[in-house]
């Protein structure tokens, strides 16, 4: 007999409505709603009857862009499967989705079995992959197929980083036309890698080798003319596009230019380009390393803009790219040499929580809070409703939500395997209690109850979002 779960009181709020409903799971999944003191939830008998007086009642996240273990830069993004997801559960996200990675001569099957060893059994929420395509062959184009048919039916092509994930705009039109056949959704890093790689070789011979030239050199008008190049390029091969990390304010106007004409074109920011600026990268004694990721952080002045495209849905989502490097001993390889310093930043423990800070701070909405972290990112990647949403038939994947929780965000605190926080001394209203992965809790009013191998891979359909 699986066990009964009785959610009671608490402002169950999904991205199409908020109800003072208590929910009822069994076992894995929930099973109905009924509004709070009705006849029929008072009806309810269950095993375990949880108080969410005063609290949400949300979906769990969905962070569609994690690179746990990524080797990259030299060394390895530190979180491993097992330290990463549990950090996202003590965040409220309980589904990620990473990317694992094609090698240069290696077939995409390796790639794949390599990251499936990497997270199974260690993971303490569900979890899926996209997969990057370093080499785009004959091959790895009839692997795609493969891949979308095992549930991994998105690709991620990068117009940035030349001799490591960098595909020519022939490899990208390929892959495009691929995608659009097997219905596999093409991710696209969009920077023009050539042109930052003369001006990342002039910045260190002018001796321009701080933190803060990393911003510089990867010039917004560069992520702007590869957005509307890699749009140009879907739109010739009939292809959906999803750009991921969009900063720059240029880049996001391309994006509603082609949305505007009716293009299957989506977008995706981030918390770090929402909060963070080139005042950080500016920071001094090196600090500025803290905050190197590509694309880089753009001016303040461009938040307005990324917040504006979050409410207009020219973006859709809000991800991570959860791909953190301690500052001592990762950061520190580029001291002298900005291009050495290896891109990411930590961030997937706070995303629910500063998107939580920006529903108060009026940037957004309560429901889209929820629809960009966790209904959009599920329909996207092909998980809805069984992530995304609280509805009967889902997976009790449920945060207890406290909006009034007041909390000072720092690396002394947090759970993520990484000796700083992008957020430090940051105060947020608003923190998960409790969190539930299909039906388990697994973090208990500031206890971890989790473990690893509890999380499941996920194999996903195929984009649910298409115009
Ligand atoms: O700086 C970043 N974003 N690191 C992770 C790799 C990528 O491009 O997403
Ligand atoms: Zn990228
Ligand atoms: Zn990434």
């Amino acid at each position: 007999m699986s066990t009964r779960t009785v959610i009671r009181n608490g402002l169950v709020v999904t991205a199409a409505e908020e109800l003072a409903a208590d929910v009822l799971i069994e076992g894995e999944q929930v099973v109905a709603l009924a509004a709070s003191g009705s006849s029929v939830a008072e009806g309810w008998t269950a095993d375990r009857e949880i108080d969410a007086t005063g609290r949400y009642v949300i979906p769990g996240g969905v962070d569609a862009h994690t690179h746990m273990e990524l080797p990259f830069g030299g060394t390895s993004a530190s979180d491993t499967f097992e330290t990463g997801t549990r950090a996202a559960a003590w965040g409220g996200t309980t589904t990620i989705v990473d990317f694992a990675v094609q090698s240069v001569g290696a077939s995409l099957r390796d790639g794949l079995d390599t990251w499936h060893a990497k997270a199974q059994g260690n993971c303490a929420i569900d979890y899926g992959f996209h997969m990057i395509l370093g080499d785009v062959t004959e091959d790895s184009l009839k692997e795609m197929d493969l891949l979308v048919g095992e549930g991994v039916t998105s690709f991620k092509l990068f117009m940035a980083y030349p001799g490591v994930f960098y595909s020519d705009d022939g490899r990208i039109l390929r892959a495009m036309q691929r995608g659009a056949d097997n219905g596999g959704l093409i991710m696209m890093h969009a920077e023009n890698g050539i042109a930052i790689d003369v001006l990342v070789a002039q910045a260190l011979a002018a001796g321009k080798t701080d933190p803060r030239y990393h911003g510089e050199v990867r010039h917004e008008l560069l992520e702007a003319e590869a957005t509307h190049r890699a749009i140009k390029l879907a739109q010739v091969a009939g292809a959906p596009l999803y750009v991921v990390h969009v900063s720059a304010a240029s880049a996001l106007a391309e994006l509603a230019t082609a949305r505007d004409q009716g293009l299957n074109v989506f977008g995706e920011t981030c918390p770090q380009y929402l909060f963070l600026s080139t005042d950080n990268l500016a920071e001094p004694g090196f600090e500025g390393a803290k905050y190197v990721c590509s694309t880089p952080l753009r001016p303040r002045e461009h938040q307005a803009a990324l917040w504006r495209g979050l409410r207009t849905n020219d973006l859709q989502v809000v991800s991570t790219d959860h791909c953190p490097f301690c500052f001592v001993g990762q950061k520190e390889l580029g001291r002298g040499d900005f291009s050495k310093i290896p891109n990411g930043l930590p961030g997937v423990e706070n995303r629910m929580d500063l998107l939580h800070q920006a529903v108060l701070d009026g940037h957004i909405s309560r429901r889209r809070w929820i629809e960009i972290a966790c209904a959009t990112p599920a329909r996207m990647f092909g998980l809805y409703p069984r992530k995304g949403t609280i509805a009967p038939g889902s997976d009790a994947d449920i945060v207890i939500y406290d909006p009034a929780a007041v909390q000072t965000v720092s690396a002394a605190t947090h759970h993520m395997n990484v000796d700083y926080s992008a957020y430090e001394g940051r105060q947020l209203t608003g923190q998960a209690r409790t969190v539930l992965s299909r039906g388990t809790v697994v973090i208990d009013d500031g206890r971890y109850l989790g473990r690893p191998g509890h999380g499941r891979y996920q194999p996903r359909a195929t984009c649910q979002y298409l115009i």
